[in-house]
């Protein structure tokens, strides 16, 4: 990321502090942000190809603690499903994204809504400062692998320390659950069930660019940097073709 500080959806420049320049080791967010992800005519149509079924997720969260106090991140906040769904439900939101487009239609959505308690914050996992009090809830789906996996262990550390102790990680991403001998021909077959056309639906060629070009790991890898980075894993479902992972994660103590 640059030095431009975040800009609340409302255009404003928000409080936080301006950040340092980018150092040379670090990650460049933006660029390994998904070819996809950066592109208007994508975005434009992302609603209309993936449902978050974030009213699930905000119930499914109620049940771990939730509640009209809570303070909230959406890490890889994209359109804004999730985020548009938990404002009404909690005291503060926080949503992150790299992506400008991503962040036009999100800021866009915000003040369509007239949601007083979000702010829009354009920083990713290894760059966004919380400020306020520690998260009770951080939320991310689809947007970790993104990173290669030495990155995202540094990312969760990041997030542990957004959360006070005891609060809540919920985690989803596209996560291989197969044996390295096993992979190829796991990956042939999600991506044989993409369509031909982008509309509506994932089309082979992003499922093929998704497996060729972005870093999602396998399960045995990511769980134990989850546990490392201090995380206890309440639950975890791995889908049955072994592609997808869900987890509700507790920060550990301080
Ligand atoms: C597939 S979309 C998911 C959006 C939303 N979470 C959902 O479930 O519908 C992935 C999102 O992650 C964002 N992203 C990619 N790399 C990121 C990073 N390093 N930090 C934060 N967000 C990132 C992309 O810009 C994109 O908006």
């Amino acid at each position: 990321m640059g030095t431009a500080p975040p800009l609340r959806h409302d255009g404003r420049v928000s409080a936080v502090q301006p950040r340092p320049p980018r150092p040379g080791w670090l990650l460049d967010e933006v660029a390994s942000a998904g070819r996809e992800n950066l592109d208007a005519e994508h975005v434009a149509r992302y609603d209309g190809k993936e449902d978050a079924g974030a009213a699930d997720e905000v119930a499914l969260l109620r049940r771990w603690g939730l509640d009209e106090r809570s303070v909230v991140v959406d890490l890889g906040a994209g359109t804004g499903q999730f985020t548009l769904a938990v404002a009404p439900a909690c005291a503060r939101v926080v949503a992150v994204d790299v992506s400008p487009a991503m962040l036009a239609a999100l800021r866009a959505r915000v003040a369509a809504a007239g949601l007083g308690n979000v702010e829009v914050v354009q920083a990713g996992f290894l760059t966004h400062q919380h400020t306020g009090a520690p998260a009770d809830v951080v939320y991310s789906r689809y947007a970790l692998h993104h990173l290669p996996d030495a990155w995202k262990a540094v990312a969760l550390a990041r997030v542990r320390r957004m959360l006070r102790p005891g609060g809540v990680l919920r985690l989803w991403d596209v996560v291989y659950d197969v044996a390295p001998d096993e992979a190829e021909e796991r990956f042939e077959a999600w991506c044989a069930t993409g369509g031909d056309g982008v509309v509506g639906q994932w089309s082979r060629a992003e499922l093929e660019e998704h497996v060729r070009d972005e870093h999602s790991t396998f399960t045995w890898l990511l769980e134990p940097m989850l546990e490392r980075a201090g995380f206890v894993v309440e639950e975890a479902l791995h889908s049955e073709d072994g592609i997808f992972a869900r987890y509700l994660l507790r920060a550990g103590g301080p």
